[in-house]
């Protein structure tokens, strides 16, 4: 697949993970060998994966994935309270969104590979903006890498956080060490039912990038209130 489809049609897969095909070994190494080219700072490479492949844990990740999305982030009403009302094309994607986040939290155990990226050395919580740009930029570019890596190969992921609302659960689950090892992401891994995939509604050029100085005059992606707090607290 050309690199710039590839980029282009990298999808949030939830409905159309087909868990009937159990994903080969070899390709889950593939991708890691590629996703480890990514940068590290400092040259250490701190990104660690979590391959689950054992049904039990697999379920156990499941229900705390599902736990947050039901009971704390109060399911799809979290990404509908993201709807700007003043945009209705906005809106019915995000109502779509919902519906597919819906689909992935009834759908995730049925998967036959969870994959968590997780940054080994130390924990973020507290620390400098410096400091948590600098260890998680050390772990996201790896793991998109992955995620670009699998779509190549017909595998479909999806960047999830929710599950770290109960992170040390998971960790308790996994054997993680969670003073030293802080959790990212997690993606359901799984071949995708049909390859095509379109490109998403994303802003135009001209809104995201200001020339040599912010403009104030470009539209902004809205305020966070309370993002410090976990969600829902
Ligand atoms: C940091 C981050 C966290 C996300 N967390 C979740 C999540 O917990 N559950 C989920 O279903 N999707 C999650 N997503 C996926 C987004 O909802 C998805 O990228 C968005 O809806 C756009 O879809 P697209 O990537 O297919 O264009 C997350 C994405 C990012 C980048």
């Amino acid at each position: 697949m050309d690199i710039d489809e590839t980029l282009a049609t990298t999808r949030a897969v939830r409905r159309r993970l087909d868990p009937s095909r159990p994903v080969p070994i070899e390709l889950i190494r593939d991708c890691v060998e590629l996703a480890v080219q990514a940068p590290a700072g400092s040259n250490v490479a701190r990104t660690r994966f979590v391959v689950v492949r054992e049904p039990a844990l697999r379920r156990g990740l499941a229900e705390l994935y599902s736990e947050v999305y039901r009971g704390t982030y109060v399911g799809s009403a979290g990404y509908i309270g993201n709807v700007r009302r003043d945009d209705p094309a906005a809106a019915r994607a995000q109502e779509r969104t919902a519906r597919s986040a819906d689909a992935l939290e009834r759908a995730l155990h049925e998967v036959d590979t969870i994959v968590l990226a997780c940054l080994d050395g130390t924990r973020l919580d507290g620390v400098s903006a410096m400091a948590s740009a600098s260890m998680l930029g050390g772990v996201l570019p790896a793991m998109w890498s992955f995620m670009l890596a699998a779509r190549a190969r017909g595998l479909g992921t999806c960047w999830t956080t929710m599950h770290l609302a109960k992170e040390r659960e998971a960790a308790e689950l996994l054997g993680i060490p969670f003073d030293e090892v802080q959790q990212v992401c997690l993606t359901p891994l799984a071949f995708t039912v049909g390859d095509r995939f379109g490109r998403a509604r994303r802003p135009a050029v001209d809104e995201v990038v200001h020339w040599d100085r912010w403009d104030p005059g470009l539209p902004r992606a809205g305020r966070l209130a309370g993002i410090v707090a976990e969600p829902g607290s």
